[in-house]
Formats: C-alpha cells, structure tokens, sequence
C-alpha cells in the first residue's frame, strides 16, 4: 500500500482528566493532519472534564470505573474488553493516571504510546516539574514513549525541550510544557499512521533505521508563556 492509501490509524486514547492531549490529536485528526481517527475515549473515572470535551468532537465517549472495578485485574479486563471493542490499531495513553500491569503492557506492545512530562530517563513517575525545579534544571520538557512493562521506562521516540526560567513555578512550567506536549504526541501519531515509525520486538525503527536515541526538539519558540 503506498503512503497516500494508507488506511487512517485507529486510535484509542485513554485519560483521566482534564484530556487536552487528547483534543490536541483528535482535533488534529478532525482537520486533516495526521491521519488517524479516535474511535473511542475512556476515562478510568466518571465526569472528567476530558469526557465532554471528547463529545463535544463527537467522539464517542466512556468510563470504565477504577473505583467500580473491585481490583486492578478486574479493572484491566474491563479495560480491555473496552478497548477491543473498538478495534484499535494504537492504544493513546493521554494523563492517564494508572499504572498498568507488566501483563497489560505486554498485550499492547507495540501499540500502545504515553506522553509523559518530563525529559525521559529523568523524573520517572509523579511531580515531575517539582522536581526539575527543586534540581535547579536549565531546561525541562515531555516525552512520547512506547509503553513496556516498565513505568515510564519504554523507549522515547520524540521529545520536547524548553527552558526553566528563574522565578518559575511548577505551574508555569507545566504550561510551558503541556504547550509543546500538543505538539510532540501528534506528530508521533502521524509518523506511525505513515508508517514511518515501527515497533519490531522491543526496538523502535524510524525510516527503516533501528531510532537508537530519541528525537528531540527545542520547542520553547512555541510556549505560552
Ligand atoms: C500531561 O501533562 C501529561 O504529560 C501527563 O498528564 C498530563 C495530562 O494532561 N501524563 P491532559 O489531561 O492531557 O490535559
């Protein structure tokens, strides 16, 4: 098939919150930029803001209960039943706020991307602009990565780079740096959509070339603030 037949990628994205990622691509895909379609968002909880923004596009929107699930094995069977009703060809994490089992991560290898906001392998996990601050960082930014069995630990395809300021906040920066976020994970989509970007056992190829460091861009150009 050739780049310009290709069928548009099948997307589910997966939030827990407020779910700007997850507008940034949809409407990406709603204008014609990447080439992919939101199938189906799911919340991890009832009433997000992310939910209604989701509807607003006319995606089709639900919840799969953390809370309801009982366990993380129920809660993941569910999940998934979730998932695959839909289809997808790529699983989109998006503030999605669980940590998903080894075995979860192992049944979407391959297909299923996080954004994550920090510069990867740094700040793995929670409070990730507190702690840039508190390191006294000259610059900071998000990455997208393939997720694996490990937390924030799957390889980083590309990231975003800007620069901490003096006097900054945690809340400036994550402003400064969600701006660039809705800029990365579409473009990650859009290259695995043109089949640009592949996944082969673990190893991430871009262009036919094994990618053995992450792309990385200087995006403080673009930032609000
Ligand atoms: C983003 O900063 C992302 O990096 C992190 O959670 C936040 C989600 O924001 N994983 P939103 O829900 O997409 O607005």
């Amino acid at each position: 098939m050739s780049a310009g037949s290709r069928a548009p990628l099948q997307l589910a994205i997966l939030i827990s919150g407020r779910g700007s990622n997850m507008a940034a691509i949809a409407r990406a895909c709603l204008a014609g930029l990447i080439n992919a379609r939101v199938n189906v968002v799911i919340a991890d909880r009832p009433g997000v803001a992310g939910l209604s923004t989701a509807r607003d596009l006319g995606i089709d929107a639900q919840t799969v209960s953390w809370q309801n699930a009982g366990d993380r094995e129920a809660f993941e069977r569910a999940l998934s039943e979730a998932i695959d009703a839909h289809q997808p060809d790529l699983i989109v994490l998006a503030g999605f706020m669980r940590i998903l089992s080894p075995q979860f991560a192992e049944r979407y290898a391959g297909r299923m991307l996080n954004i994550h906001p920090s510069l990867l392998p740094k700040y793995r996990g929670l409070h990730t602009h507190r702690r840039a601050l508190e390191a006294s960082d000259a610059e900071h930014g998000a990455s997208v990565h393939f997720v694996t069995a490990e937390l924030d630990g799957g390889p980083v395809v590309l990231q975003s780079r800007v620069p901490v300021h003096p006097g900054d906040t945690e809340s400036d920066l994550a402003t400064r740096v969600q701006a660039t976020e809705h800029i990365i994970y579409p473009r990650v989509i859009e290259l695995l959509a043109q089949g640009r970007l592949a996944w082969d056992e673990g190893h991430v190829w871009l262009d036919g070339k094994p990618l053995d460091a992450p792309m990385v861009e200087d995006l403080s150009a673009h930032t609000r603030n």
